[in-house]
This record gives C-alpha cells, sequence and structure tokens, in this order.
C-alpha cells in the first residue's frame, strides 16, 4: 500500500476549458507542488502535439498535478516515464490486468489507448537557471463510449470500462495515482532514472511491436520496437537493421483494424 506523503490540495470543478491551463496559472501564482486540479468535463482539453483531447462529462478522470521536483531542467522529460509508471502501477491496484504504456506519454489497455499524459513547464519570468515548475496533466477514458471519440480515433481508442468491465471510482482512482506519482516522484529525485526504466521496461506495451514513426526529416520509418535507452529515448530496428532513436514526434503502433 502507497500512502500520500505529501498534503495535497484538491480543486474540484465541474467543468473547465482545461486542467492543465489552470494548474499552470496557479504554478505561476506560486500553488504550492502537490496541488491538484479535476474536472468532470473539459471543454478545451488538450493533448500532446497540439492534440484535442475529449473530454466528456461523467466517464473520465481528468486532473492536473502540480509539481516543483528537484531535477535538472533537462532531465523534466523524465517526470512523464515516471508518470506513466505511477497511473500503470494504480490502474494495477485497482484491479485492472495489464495496463501497458506507448512511449513516451500513452496509456494502453490491450493494445489499444485508454488514456494520456500532457507533461507541461510553466516557466517564471526573471526565474533564471531554476527549474520550472511543472503540470502533469492525465487523461483516462474510464467508461467513455466509443462514439465520443473522432470515427478515425475509433479503432485505437477504448474505455477501462470496454476493455475490462470494471467501473472505476474517479476519486479512488485519483487518490491512488496521486499516491503512486508521490512515490515515483520520490524514487526519480532520490535514486534516479534508472529506478522508473525499470519500472518502465516492465510496462512497455511496445517492445516487438512493429511501429512505425514519422522522422525529423518527414519519412516514415517502420520497425521493431527494441525500448528505451538509459536516457529514455525509443529505438526500434528497421528491416535493414538500422537502429533508429526516436527523438520526437510520434511513434505508432500497428493498430488494430488500421489499413495504410
Ligand atoms: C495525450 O495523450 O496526448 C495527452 C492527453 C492528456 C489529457 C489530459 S486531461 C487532463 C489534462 N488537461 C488537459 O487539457 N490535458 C490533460
Amino acid at each position: 500500500m502507497v500512502a500520500v506523503a505529501v498534503a495535497l490540495q484538491i480543486n474540484r470543478f465541474e467543468a473547465l476549458p482545461s486542467t492543465n491551463t489552470l494548474a499552470l496559472d496557479l504554478a505561476r501564482a506560486d500553488a504550492p507542488a502537490w496541488t491538484t486540479v479535476v474536472a468532470d468535463r473539459q471543454t478545451a482539453g488538450r493533448g500532446r502535439l497540439r492534440r484535442v483531447w475529449h473530454s466528456p462529462p461523467g466517464c473520465g478522470l481528468y486532473c492536473s498535478v502540480i509539481l516543483r521536483p528537484s531535477l535538472l531542467l533537462e532531465h523534466l522529460p523524465r517526470l512523464t516515464l515516471a508518470a506513466g509508471v505511477a497511473i500503470c502501477r494504480a490502474l494495477e491496484a485497482m484491479g485492472v490486468p495489464a495496463p501497458r504504456i506507448k512511449w513516451p506519454n500513452d496509456i494502453l489497455l490491450a493494445g489499444r489507448k485508454v488514456g494520456g499524459i500532457l507533461t507541461e513547464t510553466a516557466p517564471l519570468t526573471g526565474a533564471g537557471s531554476t527549474p520550472p515548475p511543472v503540470v502533469i496533466g492525465i487523461g483516462l477514458n474510464l467508461s467513455t463510449p466509443l462514439a465520443a471519440f473522432p470515427p478515425a480515433f475509433r479503432n485505437r481508442a477504448t474505455s477501462i470500462a470496454a476493455a475490462t468491465g470494471l467501473a472505476l471510482d474517479p476519486e479512488s482512482l485519483l487518490e491512488k495515482i496521486l499516491a503512486h506519482l508521490q512515490a515515483e516522484v520520490a524514487l526519480l529525485e532520490d535514486a534516479g532514472f534508472d529506478a522508473i526504466l525499470e519500472e518502465w521496461r516492465r510496462r512497455d506495451g511496445m517492445r516487438g511491436q512493429v511501429l512505425t514513426w514519422l522522422n525529423t526529416i518527414g519519412e516514415k520509418v517502420e520497425g521493431i520496437g527494441l525500448g528505451v535507452d538509459a536516457a529514455g529515448l525509443y529505438h526500434i530496428r528497421d528491416r535493414h537493421g538500422t537502429v533508429h532513436e526516436v527523438l520526437s514526434g510520434d511513434l505508432d503502433l500497428a493498430w488494430p483494424g488500421q489499413k495504410d
């Protein structure tokens, strides 16, 4: 059992444009670490790479947590991997079998996306080289109907209820996620990144899978997922044996039902 170690302030809303946007504003206004924002629905939920995060009411968990980690600026992306581990651990603790992570920020169940993480920083004017506060935004589809997703996304998305038959209570899940996030961030700060990588690799949903990646010059690279390296970057091996280090952008699984 992981206990919440640090006092939390949880701000609950019926509706918000985006919990991340409010959490970033609160962080800039000096809100303490672990201040959390949660909404039943979002009208302008944001995903990675400027995507929309569909956030209908009564069927998802949409929350954002302010962190003030003792990490170097260049190591802040490690928090996304730590958050992925924390979410998987929380889901496992609630009886969800085999949650997996698709690098860097997707949570998968049975190969389909059930959640995502959006890590953003709130740079403070005049703060020099001090690492800025970080907001970890988490969206999880608890019982979201497939019809709520855009048609192009329906064959790659799912909800926890659809994938497992479990009706999770959002409050209990939030409590578990926060407890595990505190534990994983403490591990990252105290024991270092290797400890997180070890747990992350156990939940890697891409290792051994056929993946495609749009590389930095816009070429489509297809290969087999090899896993994350010591810096947290993903590697894939193409059919010529060349190993590519995925620096940015999106890695795609060959999703069920995908035609191209
Ligand atoms: C992704 O998969 O691209 C990341 C999705 C993150 C969505 C969550 S929902 C709560 C928080 N508020 C937002 O606007 N986005 C994140």
